[in-house]
């Protein structure tokens, strides 16, 4: 059995940099036409020449592939004249609350000192990106943050606001109440629950922000994700770190599935009877909600068994040493 994929697009990832780019980066982009790159850098990628170096540096780590990154800005106030130049350089922005996840201390501290650049956001049609947790109890941020979201989508009707990882029954509520409201979501949150990453002995490689949840929210977003929701996108949240910042104590957040999320994604909806809804969700919808062009690249899942490696370099990907189903080529 064979599928071919149009443009397949990982609308939330994780690039990093130096040394571990150069590993992830082919990664994705062998399977993936475009990325939506996160700017949460040590130095967060917080001005336009920053930017535009990162985007060099991507870029020569990806010369020999056809994928387009698609950057983001870390958020803080910018200038009206600061958003104007960035503008032709990025999908959007990137909001962090701060000291939320892996290198967000200087994000958002306060939501109303950020009305400011919303506004200029709305008006210069820039689409928001939302890590959208509180700093409440771990199982309960996603659900607190929701009152954040409609505010925003109240006080900024026109702004393109995307909640980024949705994980919860909760969010997925919220998303179907709001029409201008976007959401991605990740493919561990698909298929882990909290049982996963800390029901048994901890699995520190499935310990990731936001936290997987119940199995109740889990079969929420299953759902959304297979009946096709129009405002549902898939975003793999890859989130590589090497091993010594995993088994460790103070473990990093981040799931490394770059190298899976295509094969394990059809696996999924193939077991679900609903592989028609694969190219929506991998493509299609994000490409009618950011207003996103074609990108001319076609991808091939063949139903063809394979093994995942422990290792790539000095990062354990998601589904290490399991065998898949389908495999990905172009
Ligand atoms: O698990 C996560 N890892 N969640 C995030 O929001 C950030 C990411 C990272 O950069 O490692
Ligand atoms: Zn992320």
């Amino acid at each position: 059995m064979e599928l071919l994929l149009t443009d397949p697009l990982d609308m939330h990832l994780h690039l990093r940099e130096g040394e571990m780019l150069r590993t992830v980066a082919p990664l994705s982009a062998k399977d993936f036409a475009a990325g939506v790159i996160m700017p949460n850098l040590q130095q967060p990628v917080d001005s336009l020449v920053r930017l535009l170096a990162y985007r060099d540096e991507v870029g020569k780590a990806l010369s020999q592939y056809l994928f387009t990154p698609l950057m983001t800005l870390f958020f803080k106030n910018y200038s009206e004249k600061e958003l104007l130049e960035a503008r032709p350089h990025i999908l959007g922005i990137k909001l962090y609350p701060a000291g939320i996840t892996t290198q967000s201390e200087s994000g958002v501290r306060d939501i109303r000192g950020a009305y400011k650049t919303f506004e200029l956001l709305e008006e210069l049609r820039i689409p928001l990106l939302v890590h959208g947790e509180s700093n409440g109890f771990v199982m309960d941020r996603e659900r607190e943050f929701i009152s954040v979201y409609q505010q925003v989508a109240r006080d900024f009707p026109q702004l393109h606001l995307i909640m980024e990882h949705i994980t919860t029954a909760d969010a997925v509520r919220f998303l179907d109440s709001s029409d201008k409201v976007s959401a991605t979501v990740t493919l561990h949150h698909l298929l882990i629950t909290l049982d996963d990453v800390a029901g048994n002995m901890l699995e520190p490689d499935l310990f990731c922000k936001p936290i997987a949840k119940t199995p109740h929210d889990r079969e929420t977003l299953r759902q959304a994700v297979f009946s096709g929701h129009p405002r549902l996108m898939f975003g793999s949240d890859s989130a590589p770190h090497p091993r010594h910042k995993k088994e460790c104590c103070g473990c990093a957040a981040g799931i490394f599935s770059a190298p899976v999320a295509l094969p394990l994604l059809a696996q999924m909806f193939e077991e679900q009877g609903c592989l028609d809804k694969l190219q929506g969700f991998v493509s299609d919808i994000a490409k009618q909600r950011y207003g996103l062009p074609e990108f001319g690249k076609t991808v091939r899942l063949s139903k063809e068994n394979w093994k995942v490696p422990e290792l790539y370099d000095t990062v354990r990907p998601f589904y290490a040493g399991q065998t898949l189903q389908w495999t990905a080529t172009i």
